[in-house]
């Protein structure tokens, strides 16, 4: 998988990605990521990148003369490419569009600035617009490298144990359950017993209850709209039960 951020920053994009588990990814092969200085196309004599807004308002656009020239170098000839343009404006990304953007050989990220860009690029060389959440950046280069990040992890060989990523929060359906390391006792504070059990089946119980009911606390939604196994399900009537008794 190759990844290509199209950025007026590229320095900040790739410091993110020279540590931990990405940077070692690269290294190994697994995955590519580039970042591509979009000032770097600009025919303007200044170097310009925004101009302003044709009808007036506030702030400035980025131009669309360095943008569609960096994304036609980037993208070459090469076949099943997503370009994605990171804006408050999109769906809002989750685990699920992860595992969708997983399954193209490249992706090309643009980052906007400014007020965003000319919607000529969008019309014309963006295929979906992804926001990561209700809340607006100061630019997409923290937006893009989450995706980077999300979707990278889902690639094969990145993470050395596949079920890191299949049993986990969010990937499950439900919130991921506490987990304790030594010491057993940390200012007075212990660790569940059970879990010092040795018992597998009461430790998978327990975990499974736990999660069930930090969901249902925190993120009922995914419980409403979740499909879960028989024994998910039956967790999740009791413990809804024991919380309509409590009240
Ligand atoms: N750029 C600015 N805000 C953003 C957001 N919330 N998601 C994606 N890109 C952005």
């Amino acid at each position: 998988m190759r990844f290509d951020i199209l950025t007026l920053f590229p320095e900040m994009t790739d410091s993110i990605f020279s540590y931990s588990i990405i940077s070692r990814a690269m290294s190994q092969n697994l995955i590519e990521i580039h970042s591509h200085n979009i000032r770097d196309y600009s025919t303007d004599k200044h170097r310009r990148v925004d101009d302003t807004p044709y009808g007036g308002g506030m702030g400035m656009l980025m131009s669309p003369q360095p943008i569609f020239d960096c994304h036609k170098a980037v993208k070459g000839g090469r076949e099943n490419v997503r370009t994605i343009y990171m804006s408050p404006q999109g769906t809002v990304f989750n685990h699920q569009k992860a595992l969708e953007l997983r399954e193209y050989d490249n992706i090309i990220i643009l980052c906007g600035h400014y007020e965003g860009v000319d919607q000529r690029v969008i019309d014309e060389i963006v295929d979906e617009e992804i926001s990561i959440g209700d809340y607006v950046l100061t630019g997409g280069e923290l937006a893009a490298a989450v995706v980077v990040d999300a979707v990278a992890r889902l690639c094969e060989g990145v993470l050395s144990d596949k079920e890191c990523y299949e049993k986990e929060s969010i990937a499950g359906g439900l919130l991921e359950y506490p987990q304790y390391t030594r010491p057993f006792d940390f200012h007075g504070l212990t660790v569940p017993e059970v879990l010092n059990s040795g018992h597998h089946a009461n430790i998978e119980l327990w975990r499974l209850e736990r999660a069930v009911e930090k969901t249902l606390r925190v993120r009922p939604d995914l419980i409403e709209n979740g499909t879960f196994d028989k024994k998910t399900l039956k967790v999740i009537e009791r413990i809804k039960k024991e919380y309509e008794n409590q009240q």
